[in-house]
């Protein structure tokens, strides 16, 4: 079965070549995960690839992925509060919220976007 095109669609193979060639050493041989379902509850705040698009909404790019996990987990507990966190969350199992967190945890810190120039050894 084939869903209409999106532009995730084309994300998707874009970032696993991304992950590959500029994995730093400490990445996972597992390489990228399956973007989550549910990645679209979060993106219009957080971006698809972790870095917000709008001020006041955190970047979840490459954050620890164990953080990411406990903390998506406290706010549907109500340990940690932030109505539309909780309220987004809520709706969410725990295994949704893991593929969540292992997905923005997996992302390049700087997005998908900043990624592809490699001349880091230039002089500026
Ligand atoms: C309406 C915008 C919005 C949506 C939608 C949203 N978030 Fe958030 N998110 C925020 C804001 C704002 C914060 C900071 C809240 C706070 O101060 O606790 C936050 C905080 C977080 C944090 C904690 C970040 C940290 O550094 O401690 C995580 C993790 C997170 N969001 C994940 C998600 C996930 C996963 C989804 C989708 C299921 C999602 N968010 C949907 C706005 C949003």
């Amino acid at each position: 079965m084939h869903s209409s095109r999106s532009p995730f669609l084309r994300v998707v193979p874009a970032l696993a070549l991304l992950l590959a060639a500029c994995g730093s050493g400490a990445q996972p041989d597992s390489g990228a995960p399956e973007r989550p379902r549910t990645l679209g509850m979060c993106a219009s705040c957080h971006g698809i690839d972790g870095i917000a698009l709008s001020p006041g909404n955190p970047h979840l790019a490459g954050q620890d992925e164990a953080y990411l996990r406990l903390t998506l987990r406290k706010y549907k507990s109500g340990e940690r509060r932030h109505p539309p966190m909780q309220a987004v969350v809520g709706a969410l199992s725990e295994a949704e919220l893991d593929e969540l967190a292992r997905w923005y945890a997996s992302m390049p810190r700087n997005g998908l976007r900043a990624a592809p120039e490699p001349s880091t050894d230039a002089e500026g």
